[in-house]
């Protein structure tokens, strides 16, 4: 029987590889432009470090988490995303007292498990930046402004920040209690889960894909109604940072996430390119997430960006890859052991190189040279090598260059460049 792999954990195949080292490397350019340094996590947790922060009525955590206890019965799980670990972390190893504002980055594969289908996995990855200790609206913009930057980057385009504010627990009380009251009146319509819920956090709802709550949903309250006066405040200074960015965005009233840590701002990419799994980055501020993990008092927010997703917006091009140089067809074995030194001082010079291993036609290793994107072939067959030759072929422009083997890789070098 041939063992496969897992539904809805997928292999990057070498002839997509490429993409995904494009998308890390301008990640990394752009984050660190804004002062961000990686932080290299676990991927399995202990359950809490999910069930306390995400919430315990959510449905990542209800349904979502690959968890199972270890040999000593302890739960642990395959973190279904990485703001959670990224706070345990930041408490664990006290990076608080090392400066007092961190800005962390991650890139990796998370859990869940969800249906699969076009843009949802059961792996799939995520890169992630938070930034910690900055409880001013600047920072939300900032934040905003690195992602909108790292898409402009990729060449993707496209794509709409919509942003929202969950507000703090004061304007979340009144606005839960206004939400219980509007949905209670039609609980019958509700769909099993939301029916379930109401109570416990009837947010969820209106996060809802559900038609039947959808329908009752078009109608239901706007948290924006019920912000403090300190949550609007802040609030607008986001936007006027914004504006003063010329980022542009658009305020959806109805956006609420899927994850329970969130206070005040919230704001999800999206795109029209990808059917229902829409959002190809998401993320928001979560002040109170440091002190339930026994942290101290400290501001955060930042977002991630499911990298699949984003990978499906990239066009198909062959700028992503980096392009193999220089491919020795030799002819005979004197011919191939010349050839493996010449690889050899090839490499040393940074020159991505290769040979056939075993005697093949001078036909069959054009063939390999081309199918494998080579710029160029050196032929060196045992009547060359007796004159001390050979041809160095140009595989666009079908140019022969006859070359010495004396000094082989200075010519090369010379040609290629
Ligand atoms: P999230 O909205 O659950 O937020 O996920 C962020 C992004 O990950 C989504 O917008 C989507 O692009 C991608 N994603 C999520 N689930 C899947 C899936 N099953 N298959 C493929 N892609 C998926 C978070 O995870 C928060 N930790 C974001 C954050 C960081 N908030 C603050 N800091």
């Amino acid at each position: 029987m041939k063992l496969t792999a897992i539904k809805g954990f997928n292999d990057i195949l070498p002839v997509e590889s490429p993409k995904w080292q494009y998308v890390e490397r301008v990640a990394r350019e752009i984050f660190h432009l804004y002062g961000y340094k990686e932080l290299r996590l676990p991927i399995l947790e202990k359950t809490p470090v999910f069930t306390r922060s995400i919430g315990e009525a959510t449905d990542i955590v209800e349904k979502e988490m690959y968890s199972f206890p270890d040999k000593n019965g302890v739960s642990l799980t395959m973190r279904p995303e990485g703001t959670a670990p990224v706070v345990r972390s930041f408490v664990q190893n006290v990076l608080y007292s090392k400066n007092p504002v961190s800005k962390l980055y991650y890139i990796g594969p998370m859990f869940r498990y969800e249906r699969p289908q076009k843009g949802r996995y059961r792996q799939f990855h995520q890169i992630g930046a938070e930034l910690f200790g900055a409880p001013d609206p600047v920072a939300d913009a900032e934040m905003m402004a690195m992602v909108t930057h790292f898409f402009q980057a990729t060449g993707i385009d496209r794509l709409s920040l919509q942003i929202n504010s969950l507000g703090c627990d004061e304007c979340r009380a009144k606005f839960k209690a206004k939400l219980i009251e509007y949905f209670s009146k039609d609980k019958g319509a509700l769909c099993e889960n939301c029916a379930r819920r109401l109570e416990l956090n009837p947010l969820r709802i209106l996060d809802c894909k559900a038609a039947s709550c959808g329908e009752l949903k078009k109608a239901a309250p706007v948290i924006l109604d019920y912000l403090c006066i300190d949550c609007s405040d802040h609030f607008s200074a986001v936007k006027d940072h914004l504006n003063n960015l010329e980022v542009t965005y658009k305020v959806n009233e109805q956006m609420v996430r899927g994850l329970d840590y969130y206070t005040r701002t919230t704001f999800e990419v999206t795109t029209d390119m990808l059917g229902a799994q829409n959002a190809v980055a998401a993320g928001g501020r979560y002040d109170k997430l440091c002190e339930t993990f026994g942290g101290p008092k400290t501001p955060a927010i930042g977002f991630a960006i499911g990298m699949e997703r984003l990978i499906l917006l990239l066009d198909d091009n062959d700028k992503y890859s980096l392009k193999p140089q220089v491919f020795i067809a030799a002819m005979g074995n004197d011919a191939r052991n010349v050839s493996i030194k010449i690889l050899k001082r090839l490499r040393a010079e940074g020159i991505s190189s290769e040979m056939e291993y075993s005697i093949k036609s001078l036909k069959s290793q054009m063939r390999r040279a081309d199918k494998s994107g080579y710029s160029f072939v050196l032929i060196i067959g045992d009547e060359e090598l007796k004159k001390n030759l050979a041809t160095l072929r140009n595989m666009a422009t079908k140019e022969q260059t006859e070359l010495s083997l004396e000094n082989p890789v200075d010519d090369i070098v010379r040609f290629i460049n």
